[in-house]
């Protein structure tokens, strides 16, 4: 991840393109996944850019039909990022990936805010209100900002590699509507 000083960052946000997608249809692993990382150990965890970090194992994943179907066409990994109570990942665009497909596990009020319009001190926004068990496609290329207000916060999160590191957010919906319309 980085900061706005750090590179050139375009500060205005396409309004009429919405900057996530829901995958319609129902993750099964949620459950599962929150019980694994609430089970593990504090040195299990290891920093993720600006995140506490783990790895989900592959035997959890296996048993979600989607993350089956998308890992035969694109190549990727699972992790479970936490962030925790009353702390702020601030405005940024993800530095190594282009998108990704997220699912939250557990939070108590926190907000995902994307940048609709022109950014400055004021700025609009639009939310993006995770919804239990459902993965949403995510730009991750457009500004955004994570405020979590209460409690620690599990999110699940694919980090796309080798051929596909780059992989778009066009490219991802474009998978979505193919896999599961
Ligand atoms: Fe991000």
């Amino acid at each position: 991840m980085l900061n706005l000083s750090s590179r050139a960052v375009q500060l205005t946000t396409e309004a009429r393109v919405p900057p996530f997608l829901p995958v319609r249809t129902r993750a099964t692993i949620a459950q599962e996944a929150l019980h694994f990382a609430l089970s593990q150990p504090p040195s299990a965890w290891t920093a993720y850019y600006s995140f506490d970090g783990l790895l989900v194992p592959p035997e959890i994943i296996e048993k979600d039909p989607f993350l089956t179907a998308l890992a035969r066409i694109r190549d990727f990994r699972t992790g479970i990022i936490r962030l925790p109570a009353q702390s702020c990942y601030n405005w940024h665009v993800d530095s190594d990936r282009n998108a990704t497909i997220n699912m939250i596990l557990q939070t108590g009020v926190s907000h995902c805010l994307f940048l609709d319009g022109e950014f400055g001190l004021t700025v609009r926004v639009k939310e993006l209100k995770y919804q239990p068990n459902t993965y949403y496609v995510f730009n991750t290329q457009c500004l955004h900002i994570v405020a979590n207000l209460e409690g620690d916060r599990y999110m699940l999160t694919l980090e796309f590699q080798g051929k596909d590191k780059a992989v778009t957010f066009d490219a991802l919906c474009a998978d979505i509507r193919a896999l599961v319309g």
